[in-house]
């Protein structure tokens, strides 16, 4: 029997699916197409029974044999919802403490759960779970967005103990799936090469991804990653699983195929030096694990989590977004107010709607002329700037451009004031010497009073230029030799310091919710969903090399959305301006190059191109993405955006390969078309001089043409990429 909720906010319903013959409860968590299926047996043990395509009919979640029924589970709780170990546990767990008076087990019973509508499409379940013996409690929550088809797990972890109460490993979640056979997704990399897909058939035992980083989850591994069930992972067939932790700091997912041939995801922060002590009567909350279950293949699930992430996650993930110039390549740290002057000129010829002025215009006693000093002292330098900032904003504004600013606000660099005056608030051990990454330490933000300057730091600078139009935020470093002067128990640490991250961008986000951010870490350490709960968008990879970014913005495409994608076109790489502009396109664009060293044509087509794109860009950044052949596979990599009426479509093909005759040689399927509807097809970013292959004349095609036997978009080694716009005909 399931209740309705039929008034939102108030509903609370007890939402039993169904009493099996055996008497126990069933707990569902339904989106459109999905569920995830809670048993509760007359022990009160909470397993997961169900991962996948919801039911019709939910009273048959009750016949759903535990543990995909293969064998002996001596335990019966290799499928618990929140693994405890310590009690009778043989496997990964997702949760490992010792209470304040030493013992080092623990066991969770089910107490109660509730069901709540939050929102227009938002359920809310809370799984409330206890220790017999303990004053311990756990509660898992679980945000059901029903039109995305995605949920967001996370668990709250409190007790009343005499004492503190360590926990020393405490996951976002612990998911069970039995199948055949699992096909992880892994990525990997290093600076300037984010992304590298590996696809590994998953065998008995563990495998675990992990960072150590500390400021940032990413610089070898993100924390995102896709199954497969029973088959390797296909764009448009197939069950496949999306998960990604919301956390900027260490993490860790665990895939452990256990004795019975099951597979148990658990996902959180990274236990690793961080045993943390929890005083009684705290909430300690973990990050979130979103996820999508797809038998769509990884195009079903990337669209639900691009749907998601608009919607509910990335400010105004609906919204607009700034063109901009940015003067790091074209300058580095030789400006002055003069050259920047002619920029913001250089930046309006060009068409775009804001200037970008990078690292180098602050620190004084040790002017930020190189990447060794000055971070920290965040006062305009008096040799390049006389004038300060406000007079740039100024000078911008007259140019009919707005003005944005570089900050990297939770560094230091050892050559500074901020260090002179404050050597305990930063991150470093007492008895070893510094150790640096990009000559820079870390500031200690599990420390309240560096929460402060850093949230002062934004603070002042929007106090004093309140038309500051932009923010890029940086995050170089990594944090070595961790130790806080100032914290209790050091193996806080880590996880204190991105809480600390984040309370400050709660502050600044209370302050100022419109101001556009982008997030950067050396490229792309933060592409996560807990940093991109604070900014509009992100930076995929200090490599803009067009061609390497047709594969890094790929595998980002998998989780993250083409609106919050910063993809600037400079001077890296050996590609024409055309394929730099129509490869940045599948994105927010951005200008880091010299303007001025543009050829007429050059300028012409650019000028041309941002036209065009104001024109576009909201099928881009709002509809749904096609990946229609991978430039892992293909000649070519082709992908497509239909907007939501499917009456105007946006479609990019690069030439990935250049061996002789390499090209699309034959029609390339579409996909997400009305097979109904009729449409034109209209080449654009047609570079100046040349002509389109593609015939203008009146011809129109149907979807279902199209979708069945698809159309050449005709890249040749001539032809390097090619940009196609669909109107439906009518
Ligand atoms: C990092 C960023 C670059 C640039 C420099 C400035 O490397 O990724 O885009 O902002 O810092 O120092």
């Amino acid at each position: 029997m399931k209740q309705l909720c039929l008034s939102l906010f108030l509903c609370f319903l007890l939402s039993f699916t169904a009493n099996g013959a055996s008497g126990d409860t069933h707990i569902t968590i339904e989106t459109q197409q999905t569920a995830l299926v809670i048993r509760i047996d007359k022990d009160q043990t909470p397993t997961l029974v169900h991962l996948g395509p919801k039911l019709r009919n939910i009273a048959e979640y009750a016949a759903i044999p535990g543990n995909g029924k293969r064998g002996e589970d001596y335990t019966n709780i290799y499928n618990s919802v929140y693994t405890p170990a310590g009690s009778r546990n043989l496997l990964e767990p997702a949760i490992q403490v010792t209470h304040a008076d030493g013992n080092p087990s623990l066991d969770l019973k089910y107490v109660r759960h509730e069901t709540q509508a939050v929102a227009d499409g938002i359920v809310l379940t809370k799984v409330y779970l206890k220790d017999p013996q303990y004053p311990f409690e756990v509660t898992l929550y679980y945000k059901a967005y029903q039109k995305e088809d995605v949920i967001e797990q996370w668990s709250s972890i409190r007790h009343t103990e005499k004492k503190s109460v360590t926990l020393h490993k405490y996951a976002s979640a612990n998911l069970y799936i039995p199948a055949q056979n699992y096909y992880l997704t892994h990525f990997h990399g290093d600076w300037a090469n984010e992304m590298n897909p590996s696809e590994i058939p998953l065998t008995e035992g563990i495998k675990i991804l992990d960072s150590k980083l500390g400021t940032r989850a990413d610089l070898f591994q993100p924390p995102s990653f896709l199954v497969a069930i029973n088959q390797p992972a296909d764009e448009n067939q197939g069950e496949v699983i999306a998960g990604t932790l919301s956390w900027s700091g260490n993490f860790q997912l665990a895939f452990e195929v256990d004795p019975l041939h099951n597979l148990r995801i658990i996902p959180g922060i990274n236990p690793y030096a961080s045993a943390y002590s929890l005083a009684p009567n705290t909430e300690f909350k973990t990050p979130a694990f979103l996820f999508t279950y797809s038998n769509q293949g990884k195009g079903g699930a990337s669209r639900s989590l691009h749907r998601w992430a608009r919607k509910h996650r990335i400010p105004q993930g609906e919204g607009n977004r700034l063109t901009l110039l940015n003067n790091w390549e074209a300058t580095y740290f030789d400006f002055n107010e003069e050259k920047l002057s002619a920029l913001f000129k250089d930046g309006k010829k060009l068409g775009v709607d804001l200037f970008l002025l990078d690292d180098g215009w602050f620190g004084n006693k040790y002017p930020r002329n190189n990447d060794k000093t000055g971070l920290g002292d965040w006062q305009e330098n008096v040799k390049k700037l006389p004038h300060g900032l406000g007079y740039l904003v100024k000078e911008a504004e007259s140019s009919g451009i707005k003005f944005g600013i570089w900050l990297e606000p939770e560094m230091v660099s050892p050559k500074s004031e901020l260090y002179e005056k404050h050597p305990d608030w930063v991150i470093k051990l007492p008895n070893r010497s510094e150790y640096y990454f990009r000559n820079q330490l870390v500031l200690d933000l599990s420390n309240r009073k560096v929460q402060d300057f850093v949230y002062n730091v934004v603070n002042d600078l929007m106090t004093k230029n309140p038309t500051l139009g932009f923010i890029k935020w940086d995050c170089n470093a990594v944090i070595y030799n961790a130790y806080s002067a100032t914290i209790q128990n050091q193996s806080n640490l880590y996880v204190d310091y991105v809480q600390g991250l984040y309370n400050v961008l709660e502050r600044v986000r209370a302050k100022y919710p419109t101001l556009p951010m982008m997030l950067c870490s050396g490229g792309g350490g933060r592409v996560d969903y807990g940093a991109l709960n604070y900014f509009t968008e992100y930076w995929p990879s200090d490599n803009t090399d067009a061609l390497e970014r047709i594969f890094i913005q790929w595998n980002y495409s998998y989780f993250f959305p083409s609106i919050a994608s910063c993809n600037h076109i400079t001077d890296w790489g050996k590609q024409p301006i055309k394929f730099r502009t129509d490869v940045a396109m599948m994105g927010k664009i951005g200008y880091d190059i010299v303007v001025s060293k543009l050829t007429e044509p050059e300028l012409t087509f650019s000028q041309e191109a941002l036209k065009t794109y104001d024109r576009v860009k909201d099928v881009i950044w709002k509809g749904d993405l096609f990946r229609l052949a991978s430039p892992y596979t293909n000649d070519v990599a082709s992908a497509m955006y239909v907007n939501e009426a499917k009456d105007r479509s946006v479609w990019f093909t690069y030439l990935v390969k250049n061996r002789y005759k390499a090209g699309s040689m034959a029609p390339i399927k579409l996909s997400g078309l009305d097979p109904a509807k009729s449409y034109r097809i209209q080449e654009l970013n047609v570079y100046p001089g040349t002509n389109s292959t593609i015939s203008k004349d009146t011809v129109t095609y149907s979807g279902n043409y199209l979708m069945t036997i698809g159309f050449n978009p005709q890249v040749d080694t001539r032809r390097t990429s090619v940009v196609l716009e669909l109107a439906e005909a009518k």
